[in-house]
């Protein structure tokens, strides 16, 4: 049955990390098709604007044949109904994650009863990660090696090099 099912995972990725991959195929292997919904319209100001963001994601899952990278905007529940799916894809690093995401969770179903999140654990290598720190690790010229994909070290190093941070 889930075999069939199309699952969307929602974020800001701004940029995707290994974690985000590491979620991303986690999916892959329950889910017919992940679609990896990219938001543009949060309130955080991102670093990486949308086209670098999908264009990093891209290129990080391009060996993954049932993955599709897409922007949306707007409540996410209206764009899963618009996609004619009803399953959310988030990843629980730590336990701290748990309340923003339950609520989440919950919100998402009172607007659309029909929703469902779907929480998966990424690799225990994974669980201190997110895309601020990358950013602060690049910016002072650390390692980023097994945090990031190689394309996405590379824009890191571009922008950082550039001078410019914008977060
Ligand atoms: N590995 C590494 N980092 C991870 C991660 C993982 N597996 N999972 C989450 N993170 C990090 C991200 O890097 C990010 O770090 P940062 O804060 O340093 O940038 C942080 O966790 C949260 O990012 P993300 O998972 O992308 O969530 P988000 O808060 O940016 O986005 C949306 C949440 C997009 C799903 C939510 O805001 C949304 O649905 N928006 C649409 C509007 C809407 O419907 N609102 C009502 C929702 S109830």
């Amino acid at each position: 049955m889930s075999q069939e099912i199309l699952a969307v995972y929602p974020g800001s990725f701004d940029p995707p990390t290994n974690g985000h991959l590491d979620i991303i195929t986690r999916s892959t292997r329950l889910f017919c098709k992940i679609i990896v919904a990219v938001t543009d319209n949060c309130n955080k100001k991102h670093t990486f604007c949308l086209d670098e963001r999908l264009q990093l994601l891209c290129e990080s899952t391009k060996a993954l044949k049932n993955v599709e990278i897409l922007p949306f905007s707007g409540l996410l529940v209206n764009y899963l109904e618009q996609i004619n799916s009803f399953v959310v894809i988030r990843g629980l690093r730590v336990l701290s994650d748990f309340e923003y995401e339950f609520q989440m969770a919950l919100m998402n179903r009172k607007l659309n009863k029909k929703i469902e999140t779907v929480f998966l654990i990424p690799d225990q290598s994974y669980t201190f990660l997110s895309s601020s720190m990358v950013k602060e690790i690049a910016m002072l010229g650390g390692d980023m090696s097994g945090l990031v994909p190689k394309c996405v070290a590379k824009e890191l190093k571009n922008k950082y090099q550039k001078n410019e941070y914008t977060k």
